[in-house]
């Protein structure tokens, strides 16, 4: 059977996110004598040349779309066994960003929608699953029921509409929207894509799709509620019977201390009590922390945004770093958060060091590095960070909600059992008690914290068990 996931980044071409990480990775878990997965993404021009160097022209054609005749070219790489396809045109994708103006963002993931499933003839590929992630491409399951139903070709596509975010829905006023994506009124009514005043990818996507995925289980259940529902709460009460969660895995590959190349000293289960340290003292001494191995060392590797929790860590910090604690931060994002580590980092030199940036490899030294990662997200619909952190042995501090919950298991001072350290409320002294219950067990039981350790890099987030529930969902979608 033929899925082609469509998406609007991937690892190891162009990646913002964890959305990155999972269409990187998900295609070559799944069984390849029982699915051909093929993944299509834009030619973004700020894509590394080392990629672009190794693109192999497909076809091209022009396509009418905003008042506009359009090229579309199509290359494509193969790597590890997948095709990865790339939708070019220069005019939407030579920004110096995948995403830019959200405005201009809608238009050009109009066309990236409208141009993957013109292309599909083109290159010969007749996917029997459309898999979507996220808002940008919410419209190719709309297109798909609306003049692409005609032609043979199409007809029995069936659609998966994954969401990694429901916050980010590619949301406009209805006019444009309609003049944008080319479609009629007939679209825009409650039941459809219109959302109050306004046009919205995200629900077209959702109420197009034979199935609909988030990646957790709890993230699944709290976007029925209004708090987390981001207004749609109502339609994915409406979908709950065809609304799955599936947890996200990490692809040991790339994430794993004992064969990791970007960080200075390798590691495992059996010798990390030994070994661990050497990434400690490399990070103190290139962020010019102060140099001790005793002193509990907090990561932070993040999207700077509201989501992540950055309000409660900007109550408590100076409270926080009165303890004998070190903070390495990585990460870029909201001006506000992005100078709220900065001026931490002024103000406590020797125990505070912020890198606002983005770096690979400086985000593989902070997780093998550090003894605890602090992820307090308001809402997390998977998190990969926390994975990331466990198969490191850097113990996650995190709030309860969604894949965080799902992916740690609170410390049992009493039953000796847990992965990690997590609370319930959005709340910073809460937050803050339980970095402080941390920094007891690392201080005082370091036996204890050490078997935890253990246990935490011993837990199997590999993509092996979820990829095995896409399947089912295919085999369900298809009758086979
Ligand atoms: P989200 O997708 O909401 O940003 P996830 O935890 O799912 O959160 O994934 C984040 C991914 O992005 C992880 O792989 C993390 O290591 C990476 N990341 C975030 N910020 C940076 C940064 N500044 N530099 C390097 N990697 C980063
Ligand atoms: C989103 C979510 C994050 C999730 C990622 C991959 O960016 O914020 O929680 O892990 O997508 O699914």
């Amino acid at each position: 059977k033929n899925v082609l996931f469509v998406a609007s980044e991937c690892v190891p071409f162009i990646k913002t996110g964890g959305l990155a990480d999972v269409v990187g990775s998900l295609p070559k878990s799944l069984n390849k004598d029982e699915f051909d997965v093929r993944v299509i993404l834009p030619k973004y021009m700020c894509i590394s040349s080392e990629w672009k160097d190794k693109m192999e022209y497909v076809d091209s054609f022009y396509m009418d779309l905003c008042w506009r005749r359009q090229y579309v070219g199509i290359l494509k790489i193969v790597l590890d066994g997948i095709t990865f396809y790339f939708v070019d045109n220069e005019y939407y994708f030579s920004g110096p960003k995948p995403y830019g103006d959200i405005r201009y963002d809608l238009e050009k993931f109009a066309f990236f929608s409208r141009a993957v499933l013109s292309a599909l003839p083109v290159i010969g590929f007749r996917p029997d699953i459309i898999h979507c992630h996220d808002w940008q491409s919410g419209l190719v399951p709309v297109y798909l029921n609306d003049s692409f139903r005609a032609g043979d070709f199409y007809q029995g596509i069936k659609t998966i509409m994954t969401i990694h975010n429901l916050k980010f829905q590619g949301v406009w006023d209805v006019k444009t929207i309609k003049d944008i994506a080319g479609l009629s009124d007939y679209y825009f009514t409650d039941d459809k894509l219109k959302d109050y005043d306004n046009g919205n990818y995200l629900k077209g996507g959702i109420v197009y799709s034979d199935f609909v995925t988030t990646v957790s289980d709890t993230y699944a259940e709290e976007i029925k509620t209004p708090f987390y529902g981001e207004g749609l709460d109502g339609l994915m009460r409406a979908r709950s019977n065809s609304l799955f969660g599936i947890v996200n895995g990490i692809d040991y590959t790339l994430f794993d201390p004992k064969t990791d190349k970007l960080i200075e000293n390798n590691y495992d289960i059996d010798n990390f009590r030994k070994e661990k340290i050497k990434n400690k003292r490399a990070l103190q001494k290139r962020l010019g922390l102060k140099q001790d191995d005793k002193v509990m060392l907090i990561g932070i590797v993040s999207r700077l945004t509201d989501q992540k929790g950055f309000d409660l860590i900007d109550c408590v910090m100076d409270e926080i770093c009165q303890d004998a604690v070190q903070i390495v931060v990585l990460g870029t994002g909201d001006e506000k958060y992005e100078n709220m580590f900065r001026h931490f980092d002024w103000k406590y030199q020797d125990s505070v060091s912020a890198n606002i940036y983005y770096s690979e490899e400086l985000s593989h030294q902070i997780y093998a590095a550090c003894d605890a990662f602090l992820m307090p997200s308001l809402f997390e619909p998977c998190g990969l960070s926390q994975l990331m952190s466990l198969k490191y042995g850097t113990l996650p501090i995190v709030r309860e909600t969604g894949g965080l919950k799902d992916t740690v298991i609170p410390y049992n001072e009493y039953e000796g059992t847990g992965t990690g350290f997590s609370f319930a409320n959005y709340n910073a002294h809460e937050m803050m008690a339980t970095i402080r219950f941390a920094e007891r067990i690392f201080y005082d039981k370091k036996r204890e914290w050490n078997k935890m350790v253990d246990r935490a890099m011993a837990c199997d987030y590999s993509w092996d068990n979820s990829a095995k529930k896409y399947a089912e969902l295919y085999h369900r979608l298809l009758g086979f």
